[in-house]
């Protein structure tokens, strides 16, 4: 570690000379420069930013000029990445519009969100954005407009500042972020379509983007949660699908959003339909060195990690909030991915078991009943013996980011009144009551008897 009070300048003006004399040099040797170069200013910037804020101002010049520089590394290297990714073999890049020019070949993205985790994601994209060739350098978020105290429009903010004051302060989103607020213009060109809003806005916005979309977008969605129509539930993956025609992956994984963003090491898993082209070009766009994405083909089963671990936060938040301790969460844990794997699999037989040993399972399983909002939402509610609601806590404690695990319960109850699985899934339906008031928040140790006593008798998900 090196010590806080190193000239970073000089340092930095070395690191600009290897860089320079690398990328004039052989084109081979600039990947491992460029790693190497992002490795020291990486460490220069976190020993800068432990400092006082008035050092801002140069970290931000750091970072623009490593941009220059990385640029011009990425040109060097390009027969090299190119050589491990195709983007645009498989029909599912960018189709040229005819006019030569290179920036038509590029994949172009576009957030669609921009909450805590939309606006994370948006930074990660935007990195690989600035730094990789393949990619357009601007990337567009769509933001749903509001007024701050200040009397000024969230979007202006961040075009100003590149950093979202209310759903990720003290954060610099890039230089290449633009913020919109308009749905059509945000996706107008946009090849990659990343959706990352509260579920229960997807929706309306699909039906808004309707025949909006370029004609070879592909999609991601980060969002966690189902809808449930008449005749079953539907993943948001496959909504995207039906209301856009586009091709929908899935990203989850461990990622508190806050912890992402200040650039600690995580992973994260990606669920791909059946092209691995798609999976990769995603990947690509999401990975950093601190952020290490995995590709596996299911896209149901890790969408459901994502959605249902959310419903065992809540349990793990009451826990919590009943003064319980590490014995009695980790039992919920434990019986709560027995659920999850159990209630995916009845839903979609072709889950695959691995599917929950990957970030988007077990791991994003664990950090959410840790450090999760819906553990800490659960835990005030549990505290207040059920009286205070859900809504009213949500708005005192989040700041305007949404619960998603209480509507997800909802979601996940109607689905077992449906089919009569009640039985079958003990906490999911005990977490539900006790949200809805039917039940007091010490039912969940009601629940682990129920459960301890299904468990010894038949195999509960066959
Ligand atoms: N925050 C995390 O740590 C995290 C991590 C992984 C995944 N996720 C998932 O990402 C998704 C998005 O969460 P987030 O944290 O980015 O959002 P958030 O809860 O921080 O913010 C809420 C967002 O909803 C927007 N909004 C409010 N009313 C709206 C409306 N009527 N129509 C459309 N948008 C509206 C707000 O402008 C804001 O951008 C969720 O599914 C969440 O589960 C979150």
């Amino acid at each position: 570690m090196r010590p806080h009070n190193f000239p970073s300048r000089s340092i930095l003006a070395e690191l600009l000379k290897l860089g320079a004399r690398t990328c004039n040099g052989a084109g081979t040797r600039a990947s491992s420069a460029g790693g190497h170069l992002e490795l020291e200013v990486r460490s220069v910037k976190r020993a800068l930013c432990g400092r006082a804020s008035t050092l801002r101002p140069v970290v931000g010049a750091i970072g623009l000029e490593v941009v220059v520089l990385k640029k011009r590394l990425a040109g060097c290297d390009q027969r090299q990445s190119m050589s491990t990714w195709a983007p645009f073999a498989n029909g599912h890049g960018p189709v040229s519009n005819g006019d030569g020019g290179g920036d038509a070949r590029k994949e172009r993205i576009a957030v669609i969100g921009s909450g805590n985790w939309g606006s994370v994601a948006a930074k990660l994209l935007a990195s690989n954005a600035r730094s990789q060739a393949c990619f357009h350098d601007e990337v567009r978020m769509w933001v749903f407009e509001e007024t701050l105290p200040s009397g000024e429009k969230l979007t202006d903010v961040i075009n100003k500042n590149k950093e979202n004051v209310k759903y990720l302060p003290n954060v610099n989103l890039g230089s290449n972020i633009v913020a919109d607020p308009s749905l059509e213009s945000t996706v107008k060109d946009a090849t990659m379509l990343v959706f990352c809003t509260p579920h229960q806005f997807v929706e309306s916005i699909c039906k808004q983007l309707k025949g909006k979309v370029h004609p070879s977008a592909k999609a991601i969605s980060l969002i966690k949660g189902m809808e449930v129509k008449p005749d079953g539930p539907v993943m948001l993956s496959s909504l995207i699908t039906e209301h856009l025609g586009v091709d929908c992956s899935v990203l989850m994984g461990a990622n508190i959003a806050n912890e992402v963003a200040m650039e600690q090491f995580s992973e994260a898993t990606v669920g791909y339909r059946s092209d691995t082209s798609i999976a990769k070009s995603w990947v690509q766009a999401f990975g950093t060195p601190y952020f290490h994405v995995a590709a596996v083909h299911d896209v149901e089963g890790v969408e459901l990690c994502g959605t249902l671990k959310n419903v065992v936060a809540i349990a793990a938040g009451f826990v919590d909030g009943l003064g319980m301790g590490n014995n009695s969460k980790a039992a919920i844990m434990r019986i709560g991915l027995k659920e999850m794997i159990g209630f995916s699999k009845l839903l979609f037989p072709t889950v695959s078991d691995a599917t929950f040993f990957e970030s988007c399972g077990v791991a994003d399983l664990i950090t959410t009943c840790f450090g999760g909002r819906n553990r800490k939402v659960a835990e005030a509610f549990a505290r207040s013996g059920g009286k205070r609601s859900f809504d009213e806590l949500e708005a005192e404690l989040l700041g305007g980011q949404k619960l998603q695990g209480v509507l997800t319960a909802g979601e996940v109850f109607q689905v077992l009144k449906a089919r009569n699985w009640e039985e079958k899934f003990p906490l999911f339906a005990t977490v539900h009551k006790i949200a809805t008031g039917h039940l007091p928040p010490s039912a969940i140790v009601e629940y682990d008897q129920k459960a301890r006593k299904l468990s010894t008798q038949v195999p509960v998900y066959q």
